[in-house]
């Protein structure tokens, strides 16, 4: 299937019903371009909460909060004037109103998310926000993170583990920052990253009840189309609760 027609082939799943997608994974898995895709093709809101982190980041970094100060970042996640984007249409992050969709992603905030992302009190206010976002979208939303299947929606009705390979996950990062970064600075932005993260959340092994889909050797659409299957496979086969 084409780019195209992917685009334009919608399908409502348990229409009217809680539809919450969670999907973890690491740096480079092709998680939020195939999250956002999934998000579109079954019309349901989006929330990329990596993006949180990193406004997080970035705000503390412009207001001078030094990282290694824990408590001062708990105090900035509290204060935190946050306005992100829940449709896969659509990307901005903005901070105390300034657009800061673009700033988030330089090589610098990558660099120093990690030091945000491992404090304690900043992650219980942003998993606290990040649930109060799916509450607002009635509970249908593509959610993509780290600890999304495990700790934010736990009882989501779908949740997976996208996987790849190190050597796939550097080479698609790479591709993504447009060749402007040597061996050792990629994994510097993927594996070592992840070695930190994974200090405070598990990503890299599936919980229990959570589907495992490796992309390693999949394309952009076979994953998207893998996804979706999952999607339907377990909305099919699940007796839900909250019916
Ligand atoms: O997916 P990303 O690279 O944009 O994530 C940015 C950082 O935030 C990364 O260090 C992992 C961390 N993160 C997290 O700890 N929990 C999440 N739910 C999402 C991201």
């Amino acid at each position: 299937m084409t780019q195209e027609t992917a685009a334009v082939a919608t399908d409502v799943v348990r229409p009217g019903k809680s539809l919450v997608v969670a999907i973890d994974g690491p740096s480079g898995s092709g998680k939020s371009s195939v999250s956002k895709e999934v998000a579109r093709r079954l019309r349901l809101a989006y929330l990329d909460t990596g993006a949180m982190y990193r406004a997080l980041t970035w705000y503390c970094l412009h207001a001078g909060t030094d990282l290694a100060d824990g408590q001062a970042v708990e105090d900035a996640a509290e204060v935190l004037d946050l306005d992100i984007s829940t449709s896969a249409g659509e990307e901005y992050v903005r901070v105390g109103g300034v657009d800061i969709t673009d700033a988030i992603r330089e090589p610098s905030i990558s660099a120093a998310v990690s030091a945000v992302a491992t404090n304690l009190g900043a992650r219980t206010e942003l998993i606290r926000r990040q649930r109060a976002l799916i509450d607002k979208h009635h509970r249908r939303m593509v959610v993509e993170g780290r600890d999304i299947t495990t700790v934010v929606a736990p009882n989501a009705e779908v949740r997976m583990l996208l996987t790849a390979s190190e050597e796939a996950r550097l080479r698609r990062r790479g591709l993504q920052l447009g060749g402007t970064q040597n061996a050792e600075q990629l994994a510097a932005q993927v594996t070592a990253r992840d070695a930190k993260d994974s200090t405070v959340v598990n990503f890299t092994r599936a919980a229990d009840g959570v589907v495992t889909l490796d992309s390693s050797d999949l394309d952009f659409e076979q994953t998207v189309d893998a996804a979706l299957g999952i999607v339907r496979r377990v909305v099919e086969h699940a007796p839900f609760t909250r019916d």
